[in-house]
């Protein structure tokens, strides 16, 4: 075994980089491949608390190559201050690696998150504001600045000076923002181009060779299945695929090399940002779910919105992402309610669905369908065996198990990297 892929299956922060960390002690190399400084992926380790944004989550691992791969959004600005906030902590970057093919974040990008975010008005998406979309648009529309252009200092001013032609009409005649100054930017770039041109590397080419020789190579996915371009509740969702599939493209992986794909399931939803969400709390149990279970963005800082598990929700992400495994976190948040629901389908017009609709109207007419489980009052924390669990708390796992048809390798009861129940061994 030798690709392992760790994957979301709701809305974001299930608790990937707790997972990720966990197994990073085991990995090799540890790859991104999708998204950028949109995800804030929370590792604890002996009481240290680590945001990480576009570093891998493997990067507490001294051993660990931590590869950002072609897919991902790179902002090298937030990078380095990334890079800098860790050093200061104690912690060695010097085995971080940036993909070539990577695409840049650019100034204007954010600026034009931003932009776009204030003139969609009520119809926002409610992004990071971190300019991911912006610049995923770019690359698709093939205007893009690649990680490798910076090689060629008259590459990157020759390209950037048409873009950014283009982007400042954009700016000003769209929105009527103030144009970015191309001598400054081109001087901003320049001063981060040597610390940068020594990280960059064929990560295509090195990542297949981890594989082929048999190494373990963890891809950490960010955000979710339901804030997948494709398959989340467009258009509130991101601009890329965070599901195993998206390892494929976003990091030149073929399907065959991916041994074990691990989703993330939280035992109860939440959300940032605007979008569907159907099993949404609106009351003091949802405003106990997030004070408890701290649900608080770990990029942006805005409450996350909070409700019941919603299954179908998890189930579709199984299914996308062929996950060979499930583990579930933050089940220690539950602990103190009389009763439980679990969404297990979704009436509308009178039918009921176990699947996940596709458009936002169904969406706003969707009620969900809960069964009612008995919870436990016990604090759970401490415990590492599954049999030790109330057994309220263990027939509650067993369903997540039994509805979405793939076994639970793990439960995780606290942030910190100890705190698990494993099932299944993972490595
Ligand atoms: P990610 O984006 O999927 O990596 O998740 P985030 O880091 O954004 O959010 C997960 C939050 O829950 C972080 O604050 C973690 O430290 C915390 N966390 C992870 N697993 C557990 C758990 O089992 N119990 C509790 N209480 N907190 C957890
Ligand atoms: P991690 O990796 C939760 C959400 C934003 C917004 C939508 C689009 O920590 O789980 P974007 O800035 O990507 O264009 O925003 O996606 N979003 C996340 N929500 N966790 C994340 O990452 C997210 N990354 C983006 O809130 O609704
Ligand atoms: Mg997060």
């Amino acid at each position: 075994m030798a690709g392992y892929v760790v994957v979301g299956s709701q809305w974001g922060d299930e608790g990937k980089g707790k997972i990720v960390d966990l197994l990073g002690t085991h990995m090799d190399m540890v790859v991104r491949f999708q998204g950028g400084n949109n995800a804030g992926h929370t590792v604890v380790v002996n009481g240290k608390t680590v945001i990480l944004h576009l570093l891998p989550s493997g990067i507490l691992n001294k051993d660990a190559l931590c590869v950002i791969g072609p897919g991902v959004v790179v902002n090298p600005f937030v990078l380095f201050e990334e890079m800098d906030k860790l050093a200061d902590m104690g912690f060695d970057c010097s085995n971080v690696r940036i993909s070539d093919r990577a695409h840049l974040l650019m100034p204007y990008h954010k600026y034009i998150d931003e932009l776009e975010e204030i003139d969609a008005g009520a119809g926002k998406i409610g992004t990071t504001k971190n300019g991911i979309g912006p610049c995923y648009a770019d690359k698709y529309n093939r205007i893009g600045l690649r990680v490798c252009d910076l090689k060629d200092p008259q590459v990157f001013r020759e390209r950037l000076k048409t873009i950014l032609e283009k982007k400042n009409r954009q700016i000003v005649k769209l929105y009527n923002g103030k144009p970015f100054d191309y001598d400054e930017m081109v001087a901003q770039f320049e001063a981060i181009r040597p610390r940068l041109l020594p990280m960059i590397i064929d990560a295509v080419d090195k990542v297949n060779k981890a594989l082929d020789d048999g190494k373990n190579v963890l891809f950490e996915g960010a955000q979710a299945n339901m804030l997948d371009i494709n398959y989340g509740t467009y258009p509130y969702v991101t601009s890329s695929s965070p599901t195993a599939a998206g390892v494929c493209t976003g990091a030149g992986v073929s399907p065959k090399k991916l041994d074990r794909i691990i989703g993330i399931a939280k035992a109860y939803s939440t959300r940032v940002g605007e979008g569907p969400f159907i099993t949404e709390l609106h009351d003091e149990t949802g405003e106990q779910l997030r004070k408890t279970g701290n649900e608080y963005g770990a990029t942006t800082g805005r409450p996350r919105r909070t409700g019941w598990l919603d299954l179908p929700v998890v189930k579709q992400a199984v299914t996308i992402n062929g996950m060979t495994d499930l583990a579930v976190t933050k089940i220690d948040i539950l602990s103190g309610y009389d009763t439980l629901p679990v969404c297990i389908g979704y009436e509308i017009d009178g039918k009921v669905f176990d699947t996940v609709p596709a458009s936002i109207s169904d969406y706003e007419k969707a009620k969900p369908v809960y069964k009612e489980f008995p919870g436990w009052k016990e604090d759970i924390s401490e415990v590492r065996r599954f049999e030790d669990l109330p057994i309220e708390c263990q027939n509650y796992v067993r369903f997540i198990e039994e509805y979405c048809g793939v076994r639970i390798c793990l439960v995780s009861v606290g942030p910190e990297r100890s705190c698990n129940i494993i099932l299944n061994e993972l490595i």
